[in-house]
């Protein structure tokens, strides 16, 4: 069964504690959390302080996606407001490598995020470090956008590249995952499903978890 990352992103943010406290609740595995810079991607989401209140009330590991330009410098930040998981974007990284290493050494978990554009094969030689590889099946910036199809691709491309250099590392699929896609996108080789509108704009967010990780 899939891990389940429900996207704050969708989320009540005048009711972000009952939202939160829903989550902790449901079956969902963690909490996805998207940190978006306004350059880096189009939108500004949330930063710091506001995660800081998402961990106070969570009970569920914190997956924080970092869309911002040169992450390298917030790490000790998102450490120090709960980071479990801190995913940066290949593309927004001069030295990725070293900011996996820091990542790690800051005592959380690694990722790194593919926009849709960026094939698998870039990270030839630096899968080893990644905990977790996100695939972005969306352009980053918002939510409630139409899946891509050529992701599934990406995914069978992505684990088999994982099976060669790095068995353990964790692959997640974020952006228009639902209930109708989230079979096959564990069929291709999907670990982690993030999902923000399928979850905050169902009638039944407890039962569309369970869904999803079935
Ligand atoms: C998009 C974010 C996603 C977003 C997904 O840039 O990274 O995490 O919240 O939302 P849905 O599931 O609605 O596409
Ligand atoms: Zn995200």
């Amino acid at each position: 069964m899939p891990l389940i990352s429900p996207s704050l992103l969708s989320a009540d943010f005048g009711n972000l504690q009952r939202d939160i406290e829903m989550l902790n609740d449901s079956q969902c595995d963690w909490l996805h959390v998207d940190v978006m810079d306004g350059l880096f991607v189009p939108n500004i989401s949330f930063g710091q302080p506001i995660v800081k209140h998402i961990k106070k009330h969570s009970r569920k590991p914190l997956d924080v996606h970092l869309m911002i330009m040169d992450p390298s410098r917030y790490i000790a930040d998102f450490r120090n407001v709960g980071a479990d998981i801190l995913t940066v974007h290949y593309e927004a990284c001069t030295h990725l490598d070293r900011t996996l290493q820091a990542i790690k050494d800051a005592g959380m978990k690694c990722g790194v995020a593919l926009n849709p554009h960026s094939p698998v094969m870039l990270l030839e030689d630096s899968i080893q470090l990644c905990d977790m590889v996100l695939l972005m099946s969306v352009n980053p910036g918002f939510g409630g956008q139409k899946f891509i199809d050529n992701t599934y691709d990406k995914i069978r491309t992505l684990r088999q590249l994982c099976n060669r250099k790095n068995p353990d590392c964790l692959i997640e699929v974020d952006g228009g995952v639902n209930t109708v896609n989230a079979a096959m996108l564990c069929n291709v080789g999907a670990d982690v499903l993030v999902a923000g509108n399928a979850v905050f704009k169902s009638d039944n967010p407890l039962q569309t978890i369970i869904d999803l990780k079935q």
